[in-house]
């Protein structure tokens, strides 16, 4: 660990997870339909028609799941909060959806855990659907509305919010290329779906500040854009991409402004952008890898292309692996925005490195750890060159439901048998244990 730099005793370690990915449980305690539910049991959606049904069964087994978070030392755990328990039509409230949380908060609470939680990652109520989901302004106010009921019942125990995870995620595999839930494929249209998110972010802090919540922001994905070459029509195409991927965003909340106008206008109102550009507490990164941008043929849905590069190794799902691509979307943040960027927390980084137990029944995912090592040092890099970074969360404390990949990536410092729910802390585990306990002095 000595080779390792030094993040100072006050920065933030913790691991990150999500209600579908891990709780299953989903017909429990009058919990209500998922769009998760809903798409992951139409034929043909995800790898081996797998569902969250059972997931990591982390709605039975969260004591467990809390005394592994203790051993491995982690200051703070990001989990999420599934809408469909606490509200299963998106508008009744189930308070055994509520209690569920109340458990868990004070579980954590209990072993000196920092409860930190995500409103949203991806699991609305089916029942909104009927009206649009998304695509229907409204659903904004049915957000406000729960933000506000989980806010009452928990912001005297929970540290920091995150309102909305990888807005532009959902947006564009949810609602561009229907490749997650709910499946729709609207191209360029997707993006009125990304503004009624970014309302619902500004409501959502509104609605948690008057429930007394301090530290609030959201999670958003962001990624380093790189031209695969240097025509102009290349660099327009990656330019174009970073608009629409880390901008779009990113310029509502920070800057007040809209920077694709011109380009895609989603329907808005007067006032709309005063709401989105609420003052948030920190901005939580999630990032993962550079992206490599080709122009696409003309004609095409989009007139850019997301390539996979030549010359870098590539995580089990196929990511490539590029350290210094984190450092530079670090300082390019700061670039972008300058003191409009408020601290940072990396709310997510990983990745699926699908190493299986050993006939001695030890996981040695030497990968992960070194994956995570090199990010960690990039990360030192970018706070170096002046980014305010407060804190690292690593996706994920175990394996889960990797979305359309199923159970087929395996992102977790944890190994999950999903036959006997066993749990099984792999090498990576050991390692970021004694990174945190040294980084603390401990
Ligand atoms: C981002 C998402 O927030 C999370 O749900 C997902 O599992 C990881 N990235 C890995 O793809």
């Amino acid at each position: 660990m000595s080779d390792l730099p030094h993040f100072g005793s006050n920065f933030l370690w913790g691991v990150s997870t999500a209600a579908y990915q891990i709780e299953g449980a989903v017909d429990e305690d009058g919990r209500g339909r998922s769009i998760w539910d809903e798409f992951s049991h139409s034929p043909g959606r995800t790898k081996d028609g797998d569902t969250g049904d059972v997931a990591c069964d982390h709605y039975h087994r969260y004591r467990d799941d809390v005394a592994l978070l203790a051993d491995l030392g982690v200051d703070a755990y990001r989990f999420s909060i599934s809408w469909p328990r606490i509200q299963p039509d998106g508008v009744t409230v189930e308070p055994r959806g509520l209690d569920f949380y109340d458990r868990l908060v004070d579980a954590l609470l209990e072993r000196g855990i920092e409860p930190s939680a995500t409103l949203f990652h991806w699991d609305s109520p089916q029942a909104l659907e009927a009206s649009g989901g998304w695509e229907n302004r409204d659903i904004a106010e049915r957000f406000a509305q729960y933000a506000h009921v989980v806010g009452e019942r928990l912001a005297d125990r929970v540290t920091r919010w995150f309102t909305l995870n990888e807005t532009v995620v959902f947006t564009l595999l949810g609602h561009g290329n229907g490749i997650h839930a709910p499946g729709k494929e609207l191209g360029f249209g997707a993006l009125q779906v990304a503004w009624h998110q970014l309302l619902a972010h500004g409501r959502a802090v509104q609605a948690l500040r008057a429930a007394g919540a301090s530290q609030v922001g959201p999670a958003n994905n962001h990624t380093q854009v790189r031209p695969v070459d240097d025509s102009d029509e290349t660099r327009d195409a990656a330019h174009l991409f970073d608009l629409v991927y880390n901008r779009a965003f990113l310029d509502p909340i920070l800057l007040g402004t809209w920077p694709l106008a011109g380009i895609v206008d989603p329907v808005a109102h007067d006032g709309d952008l005063g709401v989105i550009a609420q003052p948030i507490d920190f901005l939580g990164v999630n990032s993962y890898n550079p992206q490599y941008i080709a122009a696409a043929a003309p004609g095409g849905e989009v007139p850019f292309d997301q390539v996979v590069p030549d010359g870098f190794e590539l995580n089990d799902f196929g990511w490539p692996i590029i350290p210094e691509g984190f450092t530079q979307m670090l300082v390019g943040l700061k670039e972008t925005y300058g003191d409009a960027l408020p601290p940072i927390l990396i709310t997510e980084n990983g990745g699926a490195f699908n190493e299986a137990p050993g006939p001695d029944g030890r996981v040695r995912d030497q990968r992960r750890i070194d994956y995570t090592a090199a990010h960690l040092a990039a990360l030192r890099g970018a706070m170096d060159a002046g980014v305010d970074v407060r804190g690292y969360f690593h996706w994920s404390l175990m394996d889960n439901f990797e979305w359309a990949e199923g159970y087929s990536q395996r992102f977790g410092m944890t190994y999950v048998d999903y036959a006997t729910q066993q749990r099984i802390p792999k090498d990576s585990f050991a390692w970021y244990r004694s990174l945190i306990a040294a980084q603390h002095g401990r």
